[in-house]
Parts: structure tokens; sequence; C-alpha cells
């Protein structure tokens, strides 16, 4: 029971994640009420620690908020949702103007913001700190305001297991402690803010912990969950050591660099218009199959550059590289593709609503139709900090769920409680296999079998992983097309009847269009139709 219906003082708002999403939907909500923030780590990790490009907005004279939704609409492969994206780029420059007053140290040229630029960025228009160090500055930042304010108890190495579910909403949530001891609180909201899933890949940017536990969580609660088809891999990840791999920022060859292949050929230019500059799928695609056809990695060129303009725009990309004996401005740097970012998630209107009452969701772990099938990169930094604030206000509103659908949990298959130590390496080799950069019917179809001998893994982390990872085998199977991030070798086509998101509930598709969100249900004929 909850305060909703006791009468007593508020429950408190929890938040669960404390990267930039989480951070700031806490210290929002903390101007309201009491905020618990529970992160499954140290605070200080989660994707957002380790950003390096920075966060796009239109904050350059020749830029505007229409030219940034203009790039991001093109990217997004035609199915972007308008108003999230019309949104997101206009509250950009005012989020940015937030950071630097939460402590946000960005840098500056001759006094102003200095601007880089990147991938279909038809601007300079990303706002970075400390060079290459963006996330780093983004958390140290924030983390200070969290502690200082006593109106947020953070719960650190505390994990979300279970969100509880009264008469159709949320009404709180169940953890387990570092001790592995259970605690049920009750909430005024749960925000999910658990970032993404590229740990379910034996390639990626992700550091441990990005296990796509919020979509697993929602699912498993009856929310329904959209664009999970839709993982971006970034192109040039540091080809050396064991994953997590380093990045190796696309802002690098913003600032010039070339990708070369075993011949020192740029083939990027017979690739693209754009050459190293193309759509991140684009590249990456012609990074993996240039590296198989020659059977060595790609590397990529920075010795064309000022050296010193190098060294200070990337002093920890250099570092990296300095530890394997690579000198970035010098040397050939080898470069894999690595899965880095999900595009899909929890579906999500632009308060963060999800289909539960007393249910949100905010940034990387959130579907808002923002990316459409394919992210501009440095556009999720700022969907965090949109979201985080939007959620937030739309919590001290008393918002209501955006359409509250009726919770249709999604159910694991049976046959678990076996102790399976290398569940969770084997669900990554089936993802990187079978539903990596390309995908065909008979890889899906195979990882969808794989995944369902696992069973129900034991420990929680790898049970989220096994639900998540069905859930994105199940939809990339499902749109048999090409779009975006999505690339289909058996589909490699685009099809105009698929042009719109998809969403999932309790284990069936929803057509979403911008115009009517959630209502249109897909009925059988015409789901049979968009499957042949
Ligand atoms: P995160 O920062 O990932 O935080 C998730 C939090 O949830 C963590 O605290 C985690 O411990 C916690 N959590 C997860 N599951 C649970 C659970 N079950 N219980 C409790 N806590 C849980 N984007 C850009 O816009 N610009 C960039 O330059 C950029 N560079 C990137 C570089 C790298 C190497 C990577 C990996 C990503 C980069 N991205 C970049 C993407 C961007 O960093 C992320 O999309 C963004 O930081 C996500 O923020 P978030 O707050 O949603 O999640
Ligand atoms: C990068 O710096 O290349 C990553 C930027 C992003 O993923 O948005």
């Amino acid at each position: 029971m909850n305060s909703r219906t006791t009468g007593h003082a508020p429950d408190p708002v929890i938040v669960v994640g404390s990267g930039i999403a989480g951070m700031l939907t806490a210290i929002r909500a903390a101007a309201h009420g009491d905020v618990v923030l529970v992160t499954k780590g140290d605070p200080a990790h989660g994707s957002t620690r380790y950003a390096q490009g920075g966060i796009a907005a239109a904050m350059g004279d020749d830029d505007s908020p229409d030219k940034h939704a203009a790039d991001t609409l093109a990217a997004g492969a035609g199915i972007c949702d308008p108003e999230a994206v019309r949104i997101t780029t206009q509250e950009g420059p005012r989020r940015i103007a937030e950071l630097m007053r939460l402590g946000v140290a960005f840098d500056r040229e001759h006094g102003r913001l200095a601007l880089g630029r990147e991938a279909a960025h038809g601007e300079h228009r990303i706002v970075h700190a400390g060079g290459d160090a963006t996330g780093a500055g983004v958390v140290a930042a924030l983390l200070e305001v969290v502690r200082r304010d006593p109106r947020i108890a953070i719960a650190e190495h505390e994990t979300a297991l279970r969100l509880l579910v009264r008469n159709g909403a949320v009404t709180g949530l169940e953890t387990a402690g570092p001790d592995g001891v259970s605690r049920v609180r009750t909430a005024r909201a749960v925000v999910l803010a658990t970032g993404g899933s590229g740990q379910l890949y034996a390639r990626t940017t992700n550091p441990a912990g990005a296990t796509g536990d919020g979509v697993a969580l929602a699912a498993a609660a009856g929310a329904a969950v959209a664009d999970l088809e839709m993982v971006q891999f970034h192109p040039t990840a540091l080809a050396i050591g064991p994953s997590p791999l380093q990045l190796v920022s696309e802002a690098v060859r913003g600032e010039g660099a070339y990708l070369r292949d075993a011949r020192g050929h740029r083939f990027m230019l017979d690739v693209h218009p754009l050459a190293e500059l193309g759509p991140r799928d684009v590249v990456a695609r012609a990074v993996a199959s240039t590296s198989l056809r020659d059977g060595r990695d790609v590397t990529l060129d920075l010795s064309h550059l000022d050296p010193a303009r190098v060294l200070e725009r990337f002093p920890n990309i250099a570092a990296a590289c300095a530890e394997h004996g690579l000198d970035l401005a010098r040397d050939p740097i080898p470069v894999t593709p690595a899965a880095h970012y999900a595009i899909g998630g929890v579906l999500a209107d632009m308060s963060g609503r999800t289909t539960l009452p007393g249910l949100y969701a905010v940034g990387e772990c959130a579907s808002t139709g923002l990316h459409g099938a394919n992210r501009l990169a440095s556009n999720s930094l700022l969907e965090g900090a949109v979201m985080a604030v939007r959620a937030a206000d739309d919590i001290r509103r008393g918002g209501e769920a955006w359409f509250a659908l009726p919770p249709r949990p999604v159910r694991d298959p049976a046959g678990g409680g076996t102790p399976n130590p290398g569940a969770a390496d084997r669900i990554r080799e089936v993802m990187w296999r079978h539903a990596g950069l390309e995908r065909d019917e008979a890889g899906l179809v195979t990882a969808a079998g794989l995944l369902d001998r696992l069973g129900t893994p034991p420990d929680h982390e790898t049970r989220a992983m096994a639900r998540t990872a069905r859930l994105m085998v199940a939809a990339a199977a499902y749109r048999r097309e090409s779009r975006g991030a999505h690339f289909r070798t058996d589909h490699p086509r685009a099809r105009p009847e698929l042009a719109h998101r998809i969403a999932w509930l309790g284990g069936e598709p929803f057509a979403l269009t911008p115009a009517r969100p959630v209502r249109r249900h897909i009925p059988a004929a015409t789901r049979a139709k968009e499957a042949a």
C-alpha cells in the first residue's frame, strides 16, 4: 500500500540508476519531496561517466533547434517521433545552461563554448568537457549536487529486482542490497534510469552493469517496450584488450582522422559521400566487412593532423592508446565495431510516462521515439537531461500514465534455477553472432532457440540479460526489412509498410505512429502482411 491509499506523508520518488538521467531526475524531484536514488554499483558508475564526444545542442550562432531537428530526423531513417525530436532539440540549450549552473565546466574557446562536430550533424554543436572527458565532468558535478541534497538518499550497491504492481499501477520496488538481502519500498513514483544493454554483446563500449535491466523490469511488470531491434554499433572501438573496449570517439573522425584498410587505402571514400563521417551504421558495417575481407583490423590514421591539437583534444583516448604502446597522433590505431547504444527501451512519452501508472522511464533505458531507427551522435546525453527534467516535473504535477494499458507481463521460459555460470557469456556470444551488426531469419531463429534453452538463469543480472535478449531477438525477427541500425541481410531494403515504430506488450506487437502512439494494436491480418 502506498501513501496514495493510506493518506500518510507522501512516499518518496524512487529513481533507479545514477547516470545523467537518474541524477538529474533526483535533483529536480528533490525540490518537491524525498527521493531515494537506487543504484546497483558505485554511484559514479554507468555509461554517462565514459561519454567522450559530448552533448549535442543548438548553441552556435549559425545553428538553430530546427537545424538540429532536421539532422536528427534524417539520421532516424523515417521513424522518429517528430514531437519528441522537436521538444528535445528545442529544450537542449536550456538543459546545457542548467548543467552549467549545476557545475559542469564545458570547454571554452576564446571565452565562448567550444563546439565540436560529429557525423551527420550539419553544424558544430557538440559541447564537451575536459576534451574527451565529457561524461566524467557531468557525473562529478551532478554527484556533488546529489550528495549535498538532504532530500536525496542514495542506496548504492543495491539492485532493483522487481516492480511492485497493485491494481494495474506501480506502487514500489523490491531491491537486493550488497549483502543479498531483499528490501521493499513503496513509492510515489518509480523512475527507471537504468541505462543501456551493450553488455548483452561480446564486444561493447558499455561498462559492466549495462545489462538491459530497465527493459527486463518493465516487461516483467507488464509495461510496453519499443524499438528493441534498433541497436547502435559504434564503428571505432579500440580493437585491443577484453570487452568492454575503449571507445575512440567519433569526434576523432570529426577532427579529420582517416579509416584505412590493410593496404592503407581510405576505403570509406568508396562507400559513402561523407566518407568517415557517414552514418554510424554504414561506417560500422564497412569497418566490419573490410576487416573480414583483409583478415585484420582496419586502422584510424591521425598522422596528418597537428599532434599537439590531437593530444590536447583527446587526452584520455591518447592515454588509453599509450597503455597499449600506441601513439594516437602518429600510429595506426586498430579499431572494431562494438555494441554501443540501445535505441529501443521502455516505451515512454515526452513526460517519461510509461504505459503503467506510477512508472516512468528516462534516458537510455527509455524509448521516446527521438532516435527513430538510428541515433545521431551525442543526442543521448541530451535526451537524458531533457527527459529527466520533464519526468520530475510530471511527477510533481501528479501525472498519470500515458495510456494506462492494463499490465501484460512477459513470462520467462521455465527450466531455470540450475546454476549456469557461463550464461552471461553465452548470451553475449549468441547476440553478437546472430543479432549483431547484420541479422537474418535463420540466425534469429537460432538465437531464440539458444536463449530459450538457457531457461531462467539463477542470478538477477543474468536473468535480466536473458529476458531483454529474448525481447530484442523477437523484435529483430519481426522487422523484416533493413532500416537505420537494423540491417537484415535477407531483407536488405526498407519497406514502406514498416515505416513506423513497433512496441510490444505481453509478447504482442503494436504499431506506433506519431498521431496515435499506442492505441493502434496491429490486427492479426496486418501482422501477417507486415511479416510476409
Ligand atoms: P547510465 O549512465 O548508463 O546509468 C545507468 C545507471 O543505472 C547506472 O548507475 C547503473 O548502475 C544503474 N542500474 C542499471 N541497472 C540497475 C538495477 N537493476 N538496479 C539499480 N541500478 C541499476 N552519448 C552522448 O550523447 N555523447 C557521448 O559523447 C557519448 N559517448 C559515449 C561513450 C561511451 C564509451 C559510451 C558507453 C556511451 C556514450 N554515449 C554518449 C551514450 C551515453 O553515455 C549514454 O546513453 C548515457 O550516458 C546514458 O545515461 P543514463 O543516465 O540513461 O544511463
Ligand atoms: C563518440 O564520442 O563517438 C560517442 C558519441 C555518442 O555515442 O553519442
